[in-house]
């Protein structure tokens, strides 16, 4: 339950990317020995990755807070458990790994969620490339290659996921692998930053060209995530729709540019030092037009967070996604707050209204639910936002009670009777 119109004021530090840290524990696999990961942020998808790891012989799991050993060993098993892929998607990124250290991987296709189909198509099609068999079979897929090849690989969309995959498989194939209109996200410079700590060669990661030079094996190695940009960028809009004034701590600032980008279009003021950056708001924003790109782009992950600002924009603003085809789930929501949102195919012409009210929502995936906390803070009254425990606990690091410290009011509530309750008090 958040109750809106404070302002928020002080200070807050952004926790490591879970964006980056999933992909570099599920890289641990294509290593021998003992792994320290630092700056890993204490999540539930976390959780699930390190369930993973485990289920597969492999020792994983938190030392002290934020610090995650993994001790690979010879043998490992090789096959995910079904429960654990449909929990998170990001599961099937040991698919790449498994496949390069064991030659074998049979895992359940993911299925789709809350933002879109999202298929796997783009991975399989690399490692198709670099000499697997690939089977769907029974609801698994099932990939198997004596041993890997690299090739020329183009990808037909740079995504970030199948990028990671095919890195993570030609690291340990026979000759060179080049990777073409690759992601440029920088979750993809950490993996590779952290694979070739451990003895790969990967060269070119962040530009749409990376290059991987195959090698016999890889040795641990210990590593520091890079800060959550989305985190970061969440918390700047949260000063910006709250008009306080907030110092945001632990920013790669290059990271969150586009996003500072809009938020100084809109009026909002962003001061940068160092890896620290003030967001300061006194005004209603102005809308502005925000299209979602593949990187440097402007992220999909922070637009339902700007579609919650824009509402209360003066003006009217057209927010196009390009990256998902079903990412507007949060608009219906907003709406039930006050918003004044058309969907038009895949953009939202939001005209900007001068007061939202708080109202009961649903967060139906991780970036909704961070959108209508934001939306909760900007409104009137007291907005009752569902399913946290489903969606915003899974990719932020205790967001509300970060909030909480900058002086927002937000109570967790056990269940809804608790909520009903109070409104008939
Ligand atoms: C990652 C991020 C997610 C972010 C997204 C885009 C992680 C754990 N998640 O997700 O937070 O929103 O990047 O920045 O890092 N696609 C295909 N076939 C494929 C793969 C993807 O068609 O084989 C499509 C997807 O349906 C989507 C688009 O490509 O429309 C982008 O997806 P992708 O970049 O792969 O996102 P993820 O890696 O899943």
């Amino acid at each position: 339950m958040v109750k809106g119109g404070r302002r928020l004021e002080g200070e807050v530090t952004v926790s490591g990317s879970k964006n980056s840290s999933l992909p570099i524990l599920a890289a641990t696999i294509l290593t021998q020995g003992l792994n320290t990961i630092t700056s890993v942020p204490d999540l539930l998808d976390i959780q699930t990755m390190l369930r993973m790891l485990r289920s597969l012989n492999i020792r994983a799991e938190y030392s002290q807070p934020h610090t995650v050993r993994v001790w690979v060993n010879h043998y490992i098993k090789h096959v995910a458990p079904y429960e654990l892929v449909t929990k998170m998607r990001a599961s099937f990124f040991i698919i790449g790994p498994l496949l390069a250290k064991t030659g074998f991987a049979k895992i359940p296709l993911p299925g789709g969620c809350a933002i879109g189909s999202r298929p796997v198509d783009i991975h399989l099609k690399g490692l198709q490339a670099l000499g697997a068999d690939v089977e769907l079979e029974h609801g698994f897929v099932k990939v198997q290659a004596r041993k890997l090849k690299g090739d020329r690989i183009l990808l037909d969309f740079p995504s970030v996921g199948a990028t990671e995959t095919i890195m993570m498989a030609a690291t340990l194939a026979e000759g060179e692998t080049l990777i073409e209109n690759a992601a440029r996200e920088p979750e993809i410079t950490d993996l590779a930053d952290y694979l070739n700590k451990c003895g790969a060669q990967i060269s070119g990661a962040g530009s749409e060209q990376i290059k991987i030079l195959g090698v016999k094996e890889l040795k641990a190695s210990d590593h520091n995530v890079i800060p959550d940009r989305i985190e970061a960028g969440t918390l700047m809009v949260a000063a910006a729709i709250s008009r306080g004034n907030i110092l945001i701590k632990n920013v790669n600032v290059a990271h969150v540019d586009s996003t500072i980008l809009k938020l100084q279009q809109s009026g909002v003021t962003v001061e940068v030092k160092g890896d620290q950056v003030r967001v300061k708001a006194s005004h209603r924003p102005k809308a502005v037009d925000i299209k979602t790109q593949p990187y440097p782009g402007f992220p999909t992950d922070m637009q339902p967070q700007l579609a919650a600002l824009m509402s209360l924009a003066e003006g009217t603003s057209v927010i196009s996604e390009g990256v998902f085809e079903n990412r507007f789930m949060h608009v219906h929501e907003l709406k039930r707050m006050g918003a004044d949102i058309r969907l038009e195919g895949q953009s939202a012409i939001v005209n900007g209204v001068a007061k939202l009210q708080g109202a009961p929502v649903k967060s139906r995936d991780l970036r909704a639910g961070a959108a209508l906390m934001l939306a909760g803070l900007g409104a009137e009254g007291e907005t009752l936002i569902e399913d946290i425990d489903r969606f915003i606990e899974r990719g932020y690091e205790k967001l509300d009670k970060k909030l909480i410290a900058l002086g927002a009011e937000i109570k967790e509530l056990r269940n809804i009777a608790e909520y009903e309750d109070e409104d008939n008090a």
